[in-house]
């Protein structure tokens, strides 16, 4: 039912889980519950079913023949750019590259724009609570430029703040690379903000959004985001897909960055001249399973709807956010308001391994570790921690029953 006040449906979990076969199993006995949806979410059966007709009834190479079977493969693979430009609302589909992932397109940006733009003596300016698939493309090509990187610094609540933002800004900054929602604690970054302070400067500005798509709409004209990329199986998609969107302006400007099939328009031993966008930013034989399945992905989130999936997850978050504060002798690392229903947490005298494994024993799926976040991680003075990250086919009843496992955890290693 509606709320005529908000335009909020309250979600059908029930009905929601049903979409989500993986989810009806026990794991050692216990029925599962997956809190690791930040690594990876998993997949509604409206997804594996399109996969499963494409290898039933469309597989073939798109692009390269001139059959029916061809033909329905290019279009539905073309249909799926199209789709995924309306969904950010990109200006052009020219602007949609298909990428194995969100490490794939900030490489890509990096290795591109970066060697063709970045001299010895210019900065590139990140954030303290980046994951390592922004930090090191970045860093190596910095390396390799003599330019130097420079890193915004987050706050004990897992924040970065605007005005020291503006200020690590100088003649020197030629590129900025900023992560919209952390992997490591879940603090929301104001991108936007961000991003109109940087093109006052004439910056252009990356976005990563791993995390922020599964959990928000995002339309890049509004951010005004010069590059934004993102992993498909994040965002209830498959593996090895992802998406860097890029201004045309850029896009055209920048080399390719790998060479092949499809990107070429003419090729000779002497010389090849490129195709044109998007192209010549995907050599070879793409995902096309995997680009088709991530169309039908954001598909079915719009079927359930983006403000309503918000709005529960904030539910979850505060909900989860109590609970966890009734937990003897645990620190949650970053504790912003802003934030998506992910937590870091260490508990006193345990190892987060530990807490892992046994976890896993009352059916609990969380990840320990460093997250691909060491630096963040060493930010807090910790070197690993537990990470449970929810998704709207979460429940309360899961965080009541993980809670209840956790303290057993506690208990038993203490
Ligand atoms: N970057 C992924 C995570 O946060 C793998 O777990």
């Amino acid at each position: 039912m509606s709320s005529a006040a908000t335009n909020i449906t309250p979600l059908n979990i029930t009905s929601i889980r049903e979409d989500f076969p993986i989810l009806h199993q026990k794991v050692h006995g216990k029925p599962l519950i997956y809190f690791d949806n930040a690594a990876t979410s998993q997949k509604p059966q409206l997804v594996i079913d399109r996969i499963n007709q494409y290898y039933t009834k469309e597989n073939s190479n798109i692009h390269r023949g001139t059959y029916y079977l061809s033909e329905l493969a290019s279009n539905a693979y073309e249909g799926a750019r199209d789709a995924i430009q309306k969904q950010f609302n990109a200006e052009k589909r020219e602007e949609i590259i298909f990428v194995r992932g969100a490490t794939e397109g900030i490489n890509l940006v990096a290795s591109s724009w970066g060697r063709k733009n970045l001299k010895a003596g210019d900065d590139v300016l990140i954030t303290g609570m980046e994951h390592h698939a922004n930090i090191v493309p970045w860093q190596q090509i910095c390396i390799e430029k003599g330019a130097k990187l420079k890193v915004l610094p987050v706050d004990d609540n897992g924040q970065i703040h605007i005005d020291e933002f503006e200020s690590m800004i100088s003649e020197h900054t030629k590129f900025i690379s900023v992560v919209h929602v952390s992997n490591g604690i879940g603090s929301i970054n104001p991108v936007k903000e961000m991003i109109a302070i940087a093109h006052k400067h004439n910056i252009p500005v990356l976005v990563d959004g791993c995390q922020a798509v599964p959990h928000r709409k995002i339309d890049v004209q509004d951010l005004d985001a010069d590059f934004y990329t993102f992993s498909g199986h994040k965002v209830f998609g498959p593996t090895g897909t992802g998406i860097l969107y890029g201004k045309e302006k850029f896009l055209e400007d920048m080399p390719p960055y790998q060479m092949g099939g499809d990107m070429i328009k003419f090729v000779s031993f002497e010389h090849t001249t490129f195709n044109s966008l998007p192209y010549k930013f995907e050599a070879g034989t793409p995902h096309i399973s995997g680009g088709i399945g991530l169309a039908t992905a954001f598909e079915y989130v719009d079927s359930i709807g983006r403000e309503n999936i918000e709005a529960y997850e904030n539910e979850l978050l505060h909900y989860a956010d109590e609970k966890f504060n009734e937990v003897d002798g645990i620190r949650i690392l970053g504790n912003t308001k802003n934030k998506i229903p992910v937590f870091s947490f260490v508990v006193e005298g345990t190892h987060p391994f530990d807490i892992g494994t046994m976890l896993d024993f009352e059916g609990v799926a969380i990840r320990t570790g460093n997250h691909c976040t060491q630096p963040l991680m060493e930010r807090f003075g910790v070197s690993a921690s537990c990470r449970a990250s929810l998704a709207f086919y979460n429940t309360k009843e899961e965080v009541d029953n993980f809670i209840i496992a956790l303290n057993k955890v506690i208990k038993m290693l203490k």
